[in-house]
């Protein structure tokens, strides 16, 4: 049975989530998501003080378009002005909620007092939700990890500060900052997020296909699943028919991705993160490395659109 998720005031159509993944969470691959099942996407993470300062990269970066909407777009920053700031510049663009970045683990991101350091700093991170809740009449949400290491598993008590600071959902990723992407996912934790809370919990971490994604639902009795890296070449996880079995099938998708991109941005400019999205398309599958070094050999965008041919 396929749940509705709702995010006050919005009504997704149903419980699964592209998670934000810097690098690859693009505006080309949030349509193609949306078009495989996703009922909700995130942008890649985007700097406050980017948005603040005009800058082109971060504005490109920021782009949505009303078609891939309900959208969400992720924030970071540790400085709750420059937090409300970008708060309100967002709240123009086509876009349905405005999501916290409070847990990437990445140093240069945490060394300046972000991302996953704000766990760490429950009063600012709630200076920070009040600022941008008070800047934008967008739903808020943020995204967190359990906590800053297995003796800190603090996000059941973040989750209540956050809810009553003014956020209408969170997303948990099963993992601590000192356990970066490895090691396992804590689900116990996220379900004791769920149930401290009355706002939505997505649970995230490690889900591959539909079927774990509605199997993590029922056991965690969490509102949506939040999928990152497992949809990779695989916008499929979004469908209950998941991932096709044959070349012939995964090009067509990555066909339909290719058309995306050429649309939306400059292909030849961007070839090696094509190439690298790409090439995620025939993992596990017979046949698939032939195409793989096909694709890593293409020497511009124009090859890689030909190589339906090849299969
Ligand atoms: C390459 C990469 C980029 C990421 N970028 C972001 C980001 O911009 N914002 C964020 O909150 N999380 C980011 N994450 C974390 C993911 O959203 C997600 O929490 C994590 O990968 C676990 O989920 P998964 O196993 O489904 O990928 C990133 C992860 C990866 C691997």
């Amino acid at each position: 049975m396929i749940r509705r998720l709702q995010i006050k005031p919005l009504q997704l159509e149903n419980p699964l989530i592209l998670a934000p993944l810097a690098g690859y969470t693009d505006l080309p691959f949030r349509l193609l998501c949306r078009q495989f099942g996703a009922a909700l996407c995130y942008t890649e993470m985007i700097s406050c003080h980017g948005l603040v300062y005009d800058k082109e990269k971060t504005l490109q970066m920021a782009r949505t378009v009303p078609e891939e909407r309900p959208v969400a777009l992720q924030l970071f920053g540790a400085d709750p002005e420059m937090m409300g700031e970008a708060a309100a510049i967002v709240s123009d663009m086509d876009i349905d909620i405005i999501d916290i970045n409070m847990g990437c683990p990445v140093k240069k991101v945490v060394k300046k007092g972000a991302g996953a350091a704000l766990m760490k700093d429950p009063a600012l991170a709630a200076a920070i939700i009040r600022q941008v809740c008070k800047k934008t009449s967008l739903p808020v949400t943020i995204k967190i990890r359990t906590g800053w290491n297995h003796e800190t598993i603090v996000a059941p008590e973040f989750a209540r500060m956050a809810e009553d600071s003014g956020v209408m959902g969170i997303a948990v990723h099963g993992r601590t900052w000192t356990q970066g992407f490895g090691g396992a996912v804590d689900w116990q934790t996220i379900a004791r997020v769920k149930r401290s809370v009355s706002i939505p919990v997505f649970g995230n971490g490690d889900i591959t296909t539909y079927a774990e994604a509605q199997a993590f639902l029922e056991k965690s009795g969490c509102d949506g699943v939040m999928i990152g890296r497992g949809a990779l070449g695989n916008p499929w996880v979004f469908s209950p028919e998941g991932s096709p079995a044959t070349l012939s099938k995964r090009m067509e998708g990555l066909q339909l991705h290719l058309q995306l991109i050429q649309k939306y941005s400059d292909p030849d400019r961007i070839l090696a993160k094509v190439k690298n999205h790409a090439g995620r398309y025939f993992k596990g599958i017979a046949g698939g490395s032939s195409i793989r070094r096909q694709i890593y050999a293409a020497p511009d965008f124009a090859a890689l659109m030909k190589l339906s041919d090849a299969v």
